[in-house]
């Protein structure tokens, strides 16, 4: 998702130091390159030698020892995020007042690319109004920081001003360098399975992980689109700047997407909602007999042909997983459904649907067919959007 992007990283003295390790790691495997300065005060915790080996580069942590180049300028050459992680307080502070007297805050003034700060301070470092004063000061002028969370502290406190976790900072860094070619368009997705109830402990629900719904709707926002995910029942985290819902039935999902469906410019329906549903559900636990029993199921409401029914503008994508015939099932769905793009993937295929991080599929429209090869989910969302794209947004 990375690949070909030069991130420097410029790491103060935080506690959170220690964090940065994974990050890197997590960079590189995204295809990133990653460059690292220190300040001296952060080779304090932890040697240079270790951010080398996590970075594959030479860390930088002095201005005056390579005389043959001007660094703090070549260093942010070809940069495409200047990431301050942790950044101090006092880094911040520098910052603000145009104070360039280390390779860190001197490079930060020479950078042209985007700087982004992942503040970690002690809560009355943080709140301190003078720090808050900083903060403020650097948004205005278009500098980025990442929001710290609240927690448990280093100096044995509660509060906010704990490092955001690598994951996140990465979901930042995404966003930030995707090309957003779905600014401003309204895009719902659906993901996970649905359940139907027969008693307060039971269901009856499906083996859907939820993970190419949620995939889908990373892409989107990392797009530039305004993205709401209504997730079944199924625990992916919540996706930060997306309208996170979360239902349990068809019908819950159904009223779900109705109340945003006129808006919407586009409805991706990567849920597994159920087919059948229980015809009477008990409000107490149905005893446990020595007896076989039959609960009588019916029909649920489709609601991906409900939609179809529905739409105008709206670009529906459905999704079809089949084990037989999946070619003429999937077109068959697409044309009863009136789906724009059906995505069919053969789920008997090692790598292949629920649960997998990784899916083999057919994007088919009433147009074409394109056979795609084995990719991650994130790498497929991008590929159905990008036919999306092709074919009308
Ligand atoms: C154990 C320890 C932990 C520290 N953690 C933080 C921290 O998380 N955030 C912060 O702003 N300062 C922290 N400090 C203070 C900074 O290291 C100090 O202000 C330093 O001068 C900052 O220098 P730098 O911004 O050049 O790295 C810590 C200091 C120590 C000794």
């Amino acid at each position: 998702m990375l690949k070909g992007k030069k991130i420097l990283i410029g790491v103060s003295s935080g506690i959170a130091i220690y964090k940065v390790l994974s990050l890197i790691s997590s960079l590189r495997k995204l295809g990133a390159d990653v460059e690292v300065i220190m300040t001296e005060s952060a080779t304090k915790f932890i040697n240079p030698i270790t951010f080398e080996t996590m970075s594959d580069n030479i860390v930088y942590t002095d201005m005056w020892v390579h005389p043959d180049k001007v660094l703090h300028i070549d260093i942010t050459n070809d940069v495409d995020l200047f990431l301050v992680a942790p950044a101090t307080a006092n880094t911040v502070a520098k910052v603000a007042a145009g104070i360039a007297d280390n390779l860190l805050t001197t490079a930060i003034l020479a950078s042209k690319a985007p700087v982004a700060f992942a503040i970690s301070t002690n809560t009355n470092m943080l709140l301190n109004p003078i720090t808050q004063r900083n903060i403020e000061f650097l948004q205005g002028l278009g500098y980025d920081f990442i929001d710290s969370n609240e927690g448990q502290l280093a100096c044995n406190t509660v509060g906010k001003g704990r490092m955001a976790e690598p994951n996140e900072i990465i979901e930042y860094i995404e966003y930030k360098l995707t090309e957003k070619d779905l600014l401003g368009k309204n895009i719902l997705v659906t993901s996970g399975p649905t359940k139907t109830k027969l008693d307060p402990v039971r269901f009856l629900t499906n083996n859907s992980s939820g993970k190419m719904g949620y995939a889908l709707a990373k892409a989107a926002r990392n797009r530039g689109a305004n993205v709401s995910l209504v997730q079944g029942a199924v625990k992916t985290p919540e996706l930060y700047m997306v309208n996170n819902i979360h239902v349990e039935t068809n019908q819950d999902m159904l009223d779900s997407i109705d109340k945003e469906f006129d808006n919407l410019d586009a409805l991706i329906m990567a849920a597994a909602p159920v087919d059948y549903e229980f015809v009477n559900t008990s409000n107490s636990k149905i005893k446990k007999s020595d007896q076989n029993v039959n609960f009588e199921l019916t029909k649920s409401i489709d609601i991906l042909k409900y939609f179809g029914q529905k739409k105008d503008k709206q670009y529906l994508i459905g999704f079809a997983a089949e084990t037989d015939d999946l070619i003429e099932n999937a077109q068959g769905k697409l044309k009863n459904k009136n789906l724009d793009l059906i995505v069919a993937n053969d789920v008997s295929k090692e790598g292949a649907g629920f649960n997998y991080d990784t899916n083999i599929v057919t994007l088919i429209t009433s147009k074409e067919n394109t056979s795609l090869d084995i990719m991650t989910k994130d790498e497929l969302a991008n590929k159905i959007l990008d036919e999306m794209v092709k074919n009308v947004l």
